[in-house]
């Protein structure tokens, strides 16, 4: 009882497959000073430290395994809970750990953070093999970030990830481990036989996928009938707009798709524009308009408007989305692009949460002015937040702020980041003249620092404002008096 109660405190985050006795390992690398300086560590805070040897044990009753990096528990050290800690000192690290899977063949939680840790091609095969002996695996966050796996290493790993029929959450990390487009296209091969998947999270970033991968993977993932939230991380790759398109058009196809989510930022979009098909106007693009949550990272990236073009039209198709995170961070933006995209806005009124970065682009007044008279189609707005830090506004284009603003009925919290926006006086006053409220409580944050403010503008605007609202906040900072 003792035992449980404590690692509940070092695992404060996994409390949910707590209910069954847990056991957590540190794997160590044989270097015995590390060990060492380990103990003495552990020791002076007074942690309970007990040492078991690989045989100890093989319960049947174990229903999930935690082995957290050594790095990790040292952090938990320092914030002085008091810790059980079970230790494996194994030379082999991976060999050790399947003999351990091996022997709980009722798992059902399987954490494994093995990143860092010169895992091989071969290691990752009978890794691999382990798991798919775990016929009642539920949950699998498998974080093999930072090894030497490869192509061939991640098809023998998860070719057989089928066998466990229960798996429903899946986290696969394998950033930066040699794999290219062949690996790509498997792991989506190999997914789609995971028929009950319903929640995945794959973080395949700085590998060497190109396009043709990323659209192989999507075919294979979009297979998979259950699936109901996606998390694709891929930073740092190779993709072009014709990757990023043919991903997209695939995925929709995933009908139950309700959460996706893709993080493609500092890939090759826009910088070599061949796109896989040109959509033909009027098209229906989207197979399943079940998507309630949308996030996309693509900062860092070359857009231009052919790829804003077809990308405003797979928005548009989003008719169900609730909530959308969107990051256009130094993307190369124009008004051009931003008012292409905000064609799609005509579209989303379901919308409820929008959270818009466009900062470092170069994008004017005009370009805002129209992205804000859009928004006033999103009538369920009820959060939103713009980044657009160096955009350029005029006073027109602050009254259209203003007036769009005032003219969505539900918004409730505004933030937006004014930075460097060339905002004068009479500008800043016309940004809050409009603005007109109900009693819902609000709260509005300006953040205007670097800019033309003076302090009479400043002072007028506040008083406009504490009259029509209750939570105001202003950040200002005055550049010329
Ligand atoms: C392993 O990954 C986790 C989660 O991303 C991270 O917090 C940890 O620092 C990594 N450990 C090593 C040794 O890189
Ligand atoms: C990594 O593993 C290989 C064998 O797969 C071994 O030769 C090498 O010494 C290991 N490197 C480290 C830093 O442990
Ligand atoms: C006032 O706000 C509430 C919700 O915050 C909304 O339901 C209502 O329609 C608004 N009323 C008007 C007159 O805009
Ligand atoms: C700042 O605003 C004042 C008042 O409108 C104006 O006289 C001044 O030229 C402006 N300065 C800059 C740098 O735009």
């Amino acid at each position: 009882m003792r035992l449980n109660k404590q690692i509940q405190i070092i695992n404060s985050d996994y409390r949910f497959f707590m209910k069954e006795k847990t056991i957590i390992f540190i794997i160590l690398h044989t270097e015995k000073q590390l060990l060492c300086v380990l103990i003495k560590f552990l020791l002076n805070f007074y942690i309970y430290l007990f040492i078991y040897q690989i045989n100890d044990f093989g319960n049947e009753s174990i229903k999930a395994i935690q082995i957290k990096s050594i790095y990790e528990i040292i952090q938990h050290c320092q914030s002085q809970y008091q810790s059980m800690i079970q230790m494996l000192i194994s030379g082999d690290l991976v060999e050790s750990l399947i003999k351990r899977i091996n022997l709980c063949q009722n798992l059902e939680v399987l954490i494994l953070q093995l990143n860092s840790s010169n895992i091989s091609k071969k290691q990752a095969a009978v890794l691999g093999q382990g798991i798919s002996r775990c016929s009642n695996l539920n949950n699998l966050d498998l974080n093999l970030g930072v090894n030497q796996i490869d192509d061939c290493g991640l098809e023998a790993l998860v070719s057989e990830f089928y066998k466990c029929r229960q798996l429903k959450d899946l986290n696969l990390n394998v950033f930066y481990n040699q794999i290219g487009c062949k690996g790509a296209i498997i792991l989506g091969k190999k997914l789609a036989q995971c028929y009950n998947l319903q929640t995945l999270h794959i973080h395949i970033g700085s590998n060497q996928i190109n396009s043709d991968g990323f659209i192989g993977l999507a075919e294979g993932l979009c297979e998979i009938k259950h699936l109901n939230k996606l998390e694709l991380i891929n930073p740092y790759s190779q993709i072009c707009s014709k990757g990023h398109q043919g991903f997209e058009k695939q995925i929709r196809k995933c009908t139950n798709l309700e959460y996706l989510s893709i993080q493609i930022q500092e890939n090759q979009i826009g910088q070599n524009d061949i796109f896989a098909e040109e959509l033909r106007e009027n098209e229906e693009i989207a197979v399943s308009n079940k998507i309630k949550m949308y996030s996309l990272n693509i900062e860092k990236n070359n857009l231009n408007s052919e790829w804003m073009t077809a990308f405003s039209r797979f928005l548009s198709g989003m008719k169900n989305l609730q909530v959308l995170n969107l990051n256009f961070k130094s993307c190369n933006l124009r008004s051009e692009e931003l008012i292409t995209l905000s064609k799609a806005f005509i579209f989303l009124n379901n919308l409820k949460t929008l959270n818009l970065q466009i900062q470092e682009n170069t994008i004017q007044h005009e370009g805002i002015s129209e992205f804000m008279n859009k928004l006033e189609y999103c009538f369920n707005l009820v959060n939103l937040e713009i980044q657009m830090e160096q955009s350029k506004l005029n006073l027109e284009s602050c009254l259209q702020i203003s007036n769009s603003l005032s003219k969505l009925p539900v918004l409730n919290t505004v933030k937006i980041n004014f930075k460097y926006c060339d905002i004068q006086p009479d500008s800043m006053v016309a940004l809050v003249s409009k603005l007109k409220f109900n009693d819902s409580i609000q709260f509005i944050y300006f953040d205007l620092c670097y800019n033309n403010i003076t302090k009479m503008a400043f002072q007028k605007s506040k008083q406009l404002i504490n009259k029509i609202c209750k939570l105001v906040h202003f950040s200002y900072k005055v550049e010329i008096w």
